[in-house]
């Protein structure tokens, strides 16, 4: 079998896709609360602005991969409207059940699929817009699953990818010391899990920077990419046409 990484260490495919299930089946219960303490409320913005550039009309299709607890699924569905549709999925069952969950007790009953983003079960062109937030870095086959969410596209339709990034030089030292020493220490006191928040960080380090991001986009078949720096590079929107 292959290898590739899980966060620092090398492991098999397989044990690799093991181990993020075991990542979000721990922390799924707890991890709303976990992504404000850790982005200290951030991530919000980081998701508005992702909103905002989709751009979203009344009656478009939207397939929201990784959803987790359902925060742009539930974006999206206020913005396409009754008529529209939006998919909320995720490969893992505790995250996509929370999520769901949650937005039942909002008052939306959203179309919710396990999914891998490796092997979408959709048909080709079935989407205006696909998004993808903090998903792909826990990803075994990135290449795949990106050539997956163009596949799913109509032609002109756009890919979002809102991801952790490379950050600017002077906030390198600073964010390395709060990734590695604050918030390992963090999900052990509100998660109890220090570990998953050690890979949180090691993946980060592991993941394409925007530039190599951007390029394996335009080898999926995006013709045309555009990169969103948000907080310093901390996290990267990118955005991909299929043209
Ligand atoms: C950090 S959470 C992000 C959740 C949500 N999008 C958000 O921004 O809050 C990452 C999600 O990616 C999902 N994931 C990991 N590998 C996946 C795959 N191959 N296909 C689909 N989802 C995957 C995990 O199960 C997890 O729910």
């Amino acid at each position: 079998m292959s290898q590739t990484h899980f966060g620092f260490q090398t492991v098999d495919e397989g044990e690799k896709a093991r181990r993020v299930k075991g990542v979000f089946d721990s922390v799924a219960s707890r991890y709303d609360v976990m992504n404000d303490l850790m982005s200290m409320g951030m991530h919000r913005a980081w998701k508005a602005y992702t909103v905002a550039v989709a751009n979203l009309r009344e009656g478009d299709r939207v397939l929201d991969i990784a959803g987790g607890t359902g925060d742009l699924s539930r974006a999206f569905a206020r913005r396409v409207g009754p008529t529209g549709r939006v998919v909320h999925t995720d490969i893992n069952e505790a995250m996509l059940r929370t999520g769901r969950d949650r937005l039942l007790d909002e008052g939306l009953a959203l179309p919710t699929t396990i999914c891998d983003a490796e092997k979408l079960p959709f048909k080709d062109g079935s989407f205006d817009l696909v998004s993808v937030a903090f998903g792909l870095r826990n990803m075994t086959h990135k290449d795949a699953a990106l050539a997956e969410m163009g596949r799913v596209l109509r032609d002109g339709g756009r890919l979002l990818v809102l991801e952790f990034s490379r950050v600017a030089e002077p906030l390198r030292k600073p964010y390395d010391w709060y990734s590695f020493q604050v918030l390992p220490r963090l999900g052990q006191w509100v998660a109890g899990d220090a570990e998953s928040y050690r890979y949180l960080a090691e993946s980060i380090r592991m993941h394409p920077d925007q530039a190599t991001l951007k390029a394996m986009m335009k080898t999926a078949g995006f013709g045309h990419v555009d990169v969103h720096n948000l907080s310093g590079g901390v996290v990267a929107l990118h955005v991909g046409i299929k043209c």
